[in-house]
Parts: C-alpha cells; sequence; structure tokens
C-alpha cells in the first residue's frame, strides 16, 4: 500500500501534548508546532488495524502479554540489526525514559556520578537530577566534520561514574555510531567499571546508508554491563501508548526490574500498547520503509532552504533520528533572545539547543516529521523573520 506523507492531517482535537501544549510551553499558541518528538503522520495502517479489532472487542480487561510480543521484538532486531536477544532477558516497560529512570536508581545511590554525552535528550538531565544523582556531562566537539567524541575527555569524566546513559542513535545530533566508536566508549566504561545503559529508541530512523549496531553487538566482551532499551514508539508514532522493551544481560538484574516496577503493580500493558507494537514489529516494515525517504528528504529541503535563502542558520544533515541540530550562532542572539525571536517573530515552537547541552549558546533543534507543506510554511515564516532581523530587502 502506497501511503501520503503529504497529508496534512487537523490534530487539534487529537489530545496532542505537541499541540494543546504550545501555550504552557511557548506561551502562544500561535507556533507551528515542531518540537516534542512525535509526528504528524498517521501511523502504518495494520497497526490501526489492528488497535480497531481491540476496540471491537469492547472488552479490555486486565491484560495478558503473549510471548509471541517479546518474539516479535525479538525478530525485529534479527531481522533489521542482526542480533538475537534473548526473550527471556526482556521485560515490558511503559517507556524508554521510565526505564532509564528507574535502571538509575537500582543500580546506583543518591550522589553517584551518571555520564553522558553533551548536547543530548534533555530528559538525560532530568532523570539523573530528580533522581538525587550527580550529572558529568562528556562535552562533544565541533569540528570541520560534524560533533565528535574527544575521547580523552570522556575518559577523564568518566572516571568516578556508576552509570553511562548512551544515546545511540544520538538525539539531538542525528549520530549513528560506528562499531569503533562503541567499542571505545565501551572500553573505558569497562576500565571504571561502569554499567551502560543503552538507549536504542531511535535504532530504526537511519538514513544515508548507515547502519545501527546495536552496542551490546558491538561489544560483546562488556554485555554483562549493558542495558538496551529499544521501542517501536519512536519509529511507528505510538509515543502515547507508552511501551518499551527493556533488554537484560543477566537473570539477576532483570528481577530486580521487575520487582521494582511489581512493587507499584504496574506490571501489565494498557489494553491496546502490545497489540500496537506487535502490529509494528510484524506488519509495519512497508510504512517504514516509505516514510524513511520521506524524512530524507524533508531534511534536505531544510538545508537547501537554509543555504539559499537564509544563510545564517546551518542546519546538521542527520544520519538518524528526524530531528534537525540548527546552528543559530551567527543571528548573534543570546539564548533568551534566540527563543523569543523563534517564538514570536518566527513563530515556530522549536526546542532550545541549551536544553540538550546546558553550556551551549544558539542553537535550536527542529522536528521534520512533518508534512512537506507543513515545513515550507515554517521556512517562510522564518526566513522572513530573519530577514527582518538582518533588516534584509
Ligand atoms: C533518545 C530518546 N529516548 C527516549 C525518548 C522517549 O522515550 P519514551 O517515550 O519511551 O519514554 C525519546 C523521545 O524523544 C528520545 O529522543
Amino acid at each position: 500500500m502506497k501511503y501520503n506523507f503529504d497529508e496534512v492531517i487537523d490534530r487539534s482535537r487529537n489530545r496532542s501534548s505537541k499541540y494543546d501544549e504550545r501555550e504552557k510551553v511557548f506561551g502562544t499558541m500561535d507556533v507551528i508546532p515542531l518540537w516534542v518528538a512525535d509526528m504528524d503522520f498517521r501511523t502504518a495502517q495494520p497497526i490501526i488495524d489492528a488497535c480497531v479489532k481491540k476496540a471491537e472487542e469492547g472488552i479490555w480487561g486486565y491484560t495478558s502479554r503473549p510471548a509471541s510480543y517479546f518474539e516479535a521484538v525479538q525478530e525485529w532486531e534479527v531481522r533489521r540489526n542482526q542480533w538475537k536477544p534473548d526473550t527471556a532477558m526482556m521485560s515490558w516497560s511503559i517507556g524508554v525514559v521510565p526505564a532509564m529512570a528507574s535502571l538509575i536508581k537500582l543500580f546506583s545511590q543518591p550522589g553517584d556520578k551518571i555520564l553522558f554525552q553533551t548536547p543530548v535528550y534533555a530528559e538525560f538531565y532530568d532523570i539523573t537530577e530528580h533522581t538525587g544523582r550527580t550529572v558529568v556531562e562528556s562535552q562533544m566537539v565541533r569540528t570541520d566534520k560534524g560533533w565528535e567524541i574527544d575521547f580523552d575527555e570522556f575518559a577523564a569524566k568518566a572516571k568516578g561514574c556508576k552509570i553511562f546513559l548512551l544515546c545511540n542513535p544520538h538525539n539531538p545530533l542525528g549520530i549513528v555510531w560506528t562499531p569503533e566508536q562503541l567499542q571505545k566508549m565501551v572500553a573505558i566504561c569497562k576500565e571504571n567499571g561502569i554499567l551502560v545503559v543503552s538507549d536504542e529508541i531511535h535504532s530504526d530512523l537511519i538514513f544515508h546508508g548507515k547502519k545501527h549496531t546495536p552496542t551490546v553487538k558491538a561489544v560483546p566482551g562488556y554485555a554483562d554491563h549493558i542495558i538496551t532499551c529499544v521501542s517501536a514508539t519512536k519509529t511507528f508514532n505510538l509515543a502515547g501508548l507508552q511501551a518499551s522493551t527493556t533488554i537484560f544481560p543477566n537473570r539477576e538484574m532483570k528481577d530486580r526490574f521487575d520487582t521494582y516496577w511489581s512493587s507499584m503493580d504496574i506490571h501489565r500493558n494498557n489494553a491496546f500498547s502490545s497489540v500496537a507494537m506487535e502490529a509494528a514489529y510484524r506488519e509495519g516494515e512497508e510504512w517504514l520503509e516509505q516514510l524513511l525517504p520521506y524524512i530524507s528528504a524533508n531534511f534536505d529541503y531544510v538545508r537547501e532552504f537554509c543555504a539559499a535563502h537564509i544563510p545564517e542558520i546551518k542546519p546538521n544533515l542527520p544520519d538518524a533520528t528526524y530531528l534537525m541540530w540548527l546552528d543559530c550562532r551567527d543571528l548573534k542572539l543570546s539564548n533568551e533572545a534566540l527563543v523569543d525571536f523563534m517564538v514570536h517573530k518566527a513563530k515556530l515552537g522549536l526546542n532550545p539547543g541549551y536544553t540538550f547541552g546546558r553550556s551551549l549558546t544558539g542553537y535550536m533543534r527542529l522536528n521534520v516529521a512533518c508534512p512537506r507543506a507543513t515545513l515550507e510554511k515554517a521556512m517562510k515564516q522564518l526566513k522572513e523573520a530573519v530577514d527582518t532581523l538582518m533588516k534584509r530587502k
């Protein structure tokens, strides 16, 4: 079946945080929302069909989770990443972020140091700080080739840390880590006895012929110290169903995690989430294969538009995710002024770069998982606002 990603869908009654929370986040509803990481596309038809079938059953009592769910996760990983995780080591979870927050609680103590590379998905800061742990930022460096790891700095920062939260592939920079890079990062963790928690939620959104490598597959020698978080929610736009899978290296760690969640009586899933996730893994590939070129063309559109009309803004070309990292430093605005400019002059709802890396100035994150027409409108507004700012005719 052919999917139409150009269709502009009215989400005003979709109970969408991306749309409904504009007033709360930006102080106005008058922005095109291109922030939180969900897509303005309908998901794959087989997923919709599976949920409609479930809805029509009309009985949504306490829900079981068949073994076929975990087998679907395993088969997906085998097919897409040539990695065969053990289904007996998988735990259901209500999202990657809640899973990671609980892993921090379970495998470190208050005050312990948690390492991650910045800029990074802002929740990494939140789950570290909200659990009373100490943030250790390893800052990536900007070079002519893009953002890179300074391994000497990473090794220095790793000393004394308990857990490394790895974003593989990387949000917001769209980096697909190579096996060699993963091996170097994990070797440093091994030297320091650090547990690695690998967030692989974006691992299906890969472009330009790159290949995702599951961290645990790249570094089998340290597999006993690597926990992997995966989900179909980012890939198939199912975040509102709150579902993910946490994959453990051994029974002891899995039991600790399961006991933690069971102690709050959170061990089942809602009636729709496992149905949707399993349909995604089993029947969603056709949709995904059509989505990826659409996103990739949106990346190219933004880059070409900026090069031609807004040279002060330099977007990256991400190899992963549907999020672009905009270098707006040539606008010469403070962080506060840049946010104000985007909201009130360009009328765009973007994520400020400093939320991903607190010492950064002059960056914004743009979500391009929307119809081209939405992006064209956004780029036109941005150009006009920058023209006025630069006093161009
Ligand atoms: C790197 C990363 N991890 C996790 C999440 C969210 O995961 P979940 O909704 O399963 O908690 C996101 C969402 O944007 C993300 O970018």
